[in-house]
């Protein structure tokens, strides 16, 4: 379980990304993170893997406290947080297989680490998550003759080999067409839920949030402005999470369509 409890985070230069963020989160939700830029979502993520330190508050994941933690515990927990990053963020050089082994890397021995080499358990972990995310058949191929969404499925294969207790993804489809970013978006909730993992995906298309996530926080100005089902998402919701300046042409679970403002 991921408890957070009245995190702050002010940066140097005076910024309050975020103010008084609490919210509990349980294995299995698949949960989108929404709002317009400079809302404080990618800060958030980042406070949970550790990444960025709290001003204050606390961040709990299954009872251990990451804002408790030193630069040392902070790395040893991180083999428990997976991360997906906007621009997949693969060893281009090698292949697909030889990525999402090193989702395995905290697992490994250490002179199998060193060696890079890494044994059939670990092999098998890494072809199944290939195969979950439909890349199996590219496992030797290398990274960098991938296109854009199946680095993200080889990335996600990479972020699900940690075994992790949580999932983090930040903008995961942000640099993909539209309709790869329906198939990766689809990929990774499907994913998430076959494994039964918490997953936090940070995402500007309200859409994509409200077709494949159980729930909805809305972030503006570093406050959560909701924090319920998609359902939930009305016109007032979405006014007051995007400032009234919400994304034209959405389709709000009643089906309406909101027009520009
Ligand atoms: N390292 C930093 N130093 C100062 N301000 C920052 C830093 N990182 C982010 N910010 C500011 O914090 C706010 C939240 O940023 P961010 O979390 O990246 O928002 P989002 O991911 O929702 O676009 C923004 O105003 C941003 O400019
Ligand atoms: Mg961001």
């Amino acid at each position: 379980m991921l408890e957070i409890n009245n995190v702050r985070v002010t940066f140097p230069n005076g910024v309050e990304a975020l103010k008084n963020i609490s919210l509990k989160a349980q294995a299995g939700e698949v949960i989108a993170i929404i709002g317009r830029s400079g809302a404080g979502k990618s800060t958030l993520l980042r406070t949970i893997n550790g990444l960025q330190p709290v001003s204050s508050g606390t961040i709990r994941l299954d009872g251990e406290e990451i804002t408790a933690m030193n630069a040392a515990q902070i790395r040893k927990a991180r083999r428990y947080i997976g991360f997906v990053w906007q621009e997949y963020n693969l060893v281009e050089r090698v292949s697909a297989m030889t990525n999402v082994l090193t989702g395995r890397l905290a697992y490994n021995s250490g002179i199998g680490s060193l060696l890079g080499y890494f044994d059939r358990s670990h092999r098998a972990i890494a072809l199944k998550n290939l195969e979950r995310v439909g890349l199996l058949h590219r496992a030797q191929n290398r990274a960098d003759r991938l296109s854009g969404g199946e680095k993200q499925r080889v990335a996600i294969a990479r972020a699900i080999s940690q075994e992790p207790k949580i999932l983090l993804a930040d903008e995961p489809v942000a640099s993909l067409d539209p309709e790869l970013s329906v198939q990766v978006m689809s990929d990774l909730a499907r994913v998430a839920r076959e494994i039964g993992v918490l997953t936090l995906i940070n995402i500007h298309q309200v859409e994509l949030a409200l077709q494949f996530c159980d729930r909805i926080i809305g972030i503006a100005q570093g406050v959560v402005e909701y924090d319920g089902e998609p359902a939930g998402l009305t016109a007032d919701v979405l006014d007051r999470i995007y400032r009234f300046d919400r994304p034209t042409g959405v389709k709000l679970p009643d089906q309406a369509v909101l027009l520009s403002v």
